[in-house]
């Protein structure tokens, strides 16, 4: 008998006894006392009165081990999962123990204090939020590592499109944009001896049931309570997407994954604007290539562009009008 039995009791948010419980589970009252305890401890704020018995009063959406393993159905990934109420970044909480921890390792937090974004930024990590990172250590030449990329982006994109029926696409290199706004972010760091990739830390940020109202007002974001109108379980979201980023991390170097990832880009034929430490850069994107690179055409010149930091301008199309 697990606490989880009791939180489907609790689920309705009335009140249940103490007595109900323990003879409809089969055990003592002296049991259920424990594992409210054991919930309270979890964080489940749970009222209890001698007379009615136990009511949860506060909200259910809490990043509980138990309920994802439960939705889990990978082999290897997630595994090993670390919860944690605050961290300064699950990226750096994941990079102090990379050697340490087996590859499919991942660190999950309530929230960030000091969230890492891409090019140095700040990220944003409010409670509600999902603010992951996975511990990957696939044999390949680091220059593969966009193919980690490839897979993860799809494997969130598969994901919301399953669970949800959004529809989300790729904004080059790694943002996951539903109707032009931005919801997920993904950050990796990694570490190699010579040219053969260490490891990777995947860090991804989704704005889940989190308040958007501290973002700066110029930040196109949304999340997905925002999208669909009404919170969402980020348990079920997490365990369905390790699944996916699990399958498609296996699949990482056959075509499909890159075929599919192209064929998701926000990016492709659109007029944009790349910056990056070397300076910007203005072109028609024409095409990505299955490194990761991206096409872009300056006048007669053919630019391959690695890394950097991507605004979408107008497209043809809408120049043409
Ligand atoms: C971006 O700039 O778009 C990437 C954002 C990545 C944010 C995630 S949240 C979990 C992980 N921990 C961090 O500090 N950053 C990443």
């Amino acid at each position: 008998m697990a606490a989880k039995d009791i939180l489907s009791f609790l689920a309705s948010g009335d009140w249940v006894s103490g007595e109900e419980m323990a003879k409809k589970l089969a055990i003592s009252r002296a049991a259920v006392c424990k594992q409210i305890k054991a919930l309270r401890m979890r964080g489940y704020e749970i009222s209890s009165s001698t007379r009615k018995g136990y009511r949860l009063t506060g909200t259910q959406d809490i990043l509980d081990a138990d309920r994802i393993e439960d939705n889990l159905k990978t082999l290897w990934l997630g595994k090993d999962l670390l919860i944690f109420d605050e961290v300064q970044s699950t990226n750096a909480t994941a990079l102090s123990s990379v050697h340490d921890s087996p590859n499919g390792t991942v660190v999950l937090a309530e929230t960030q204090v000091q969230g890492k974004g891409r090019l140095t930024r700040p990220w944003a990590s409010p409670p509600g939020g999902i603010w992951m990172s996975l511990i990957l250590k696939p044999k390949i030449p680091l220059s593969e590592v966009s193919r980690i990329n490839m897979a993860v982006g799809v494997a969130i994109c598969r994901t919301v499109s399953s669970l949800f029926g959004l529809q989300a696409g790729i904004k080059w290199p790694n943002d996951i944009l539903i109707q032009e706004r931005k919801v997920c972010g993904i950050l990796i760091e990694v570490g190699a001896q010579m040219d053969q990739l260490d490891y990777a830390v995947v860090g991804v940020g989704i704005n889940a049931n989190n308040s958007l109202a501290s973002f700066p007002a110029d930040w196109r974001a949304t999340s997905m309570a925002a999208e669909l109108g009404r919170e969402i379980d980020r348990c079920e979201l997490i365990a369905r997407m390790l699944e996916e980023m699990e399958s498609a991390i296996e699949d990482m170097n056959v075509p499909d994954i890159y075929e599919e990832w192209r064929s998701l880009s926000l990016t492709l034929n659109k007029q944009v604007r790349i910056s990056s430490y070397s300076g910007d850069l203005e072109g028609e994107v024409v095409d990505l290539a299955d490194d990761g690179a991206l096409l872009l055409r300056q006048g007669n010149d053919l630019l391959r562009v690695l890394a950097g930091d991507c605004i979408h301008l107008r497209s043809r199309e809408s120049r043409a009008l």
